[in-house]
């Protein structure tokens, strides 16, 4: 939360953006985007812009955090320092970045079949390269193509979305000034095959009525992410396919 004076969020029914209360932002998924990594996505969500590379599965090291009964991950949540007009110079590994990448370690711990791995480790890089609020569910949103694009066995695709309260009513997505002034911000992640949450946090308060409406909202909007994921997953393919005529 900022300081200073609480601006309107919501106006004549409307967000600020122009948004009805459920409507998530523009997303846009494309998989495959880098030629390093062994897999990868890129994702503009509203004004967000996020790439996440996937390295692995390979030899853990150093050697004496390997896992001989499965693969571990490393996972770095960073935001580049041009990401944010008003808050460049924040940047780097700060507390922030190191709790958003550790729940979102967690988050694939969950769903990668990391037992066909002993030994291994897998590495997820989520870069931010422009932040507009939500980008923690846009990462986990994206490492998950890009976790799939590089071949890694997953019960499931996970997405994530946040949800929020502004004064009575409850919204979807929030942009970064509905997430510096909303009364309550909650960022989800959940797996769409078994329903399993997979991250879920909390910033401000809602009753449990309000928070059943949030969590509705969210896994609604999943539907349509998921979506927009598989799609992304199956274009490099149809490429292939278009230039070789199959
Ligand atoms: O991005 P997310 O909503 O997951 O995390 P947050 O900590 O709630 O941050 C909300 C937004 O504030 C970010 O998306 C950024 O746009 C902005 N922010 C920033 O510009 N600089 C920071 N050091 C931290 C946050």
């Amino acid at each position: 939360m900022e300081g200073g004076e609480k601006p309107e969020l919501i106006v004549n029914g409307k967000r600020l953006d122009g948004r009805d209360f459920g409507e998530l932002r523009s997303l846009k998924i494309e998989a495959e985007v880098l030629k390093n990594a062994d897999g990868s996505a890129y994702v503009e969500w509203g004004n967000n812009k996020i790439i996440a590379a996937v390295y692995g599965p390979k030899e853990a090291l150093p050697k004496h955090i390997s896992d001989p009964d499965r693969a571990i991950i490393k996972c770095r949540y960073s935001m580049a320092p041009f990401s944010s007009l008003e808050e460049h110079g924040r940047t780097g590994p700060n507390r922030r970045a190191t709790e958003i990448s550790k729940v979102t370690k967690e988050v694939f711990e969950n769903v990668i079949l990391l037992d066909r791995f002993p030994g291994s480790e897998i590495d997820i890089f989520i870069e931010v390269l422009q932040s507009d609020g939500g980008t923690r569910a846009a990462g986990i949103t994206a490492a998950a193509v890009a976790l799939v694009n590089a071949g890694i066995p997953m019960s499931d695709v996970p997405y994530a979305v946040s949800a929020g309260k502004v004064g009575d009513k409850i919204i979807l997505d929030l942009n970064k000034i509905e997430d510096n002034y909303s009364d309550a911000d909650i960022p989800i992640a959940i797996s769409p095959r078994t329903g399993n949450v997979l991250l879920l946090q909390m910033d401000g308060s809602l009753t449990k009525e309000e928070f059943k409406q949030a969590f509705n909202m969210a896994k609604e909007a999943g539907k349509t992410i998921s979506e927009l994921q598989k799609s992304a997953l199956v274009d490099p393919y149809r490429k292939l396919a278009e230039k070789y005529k199959v």
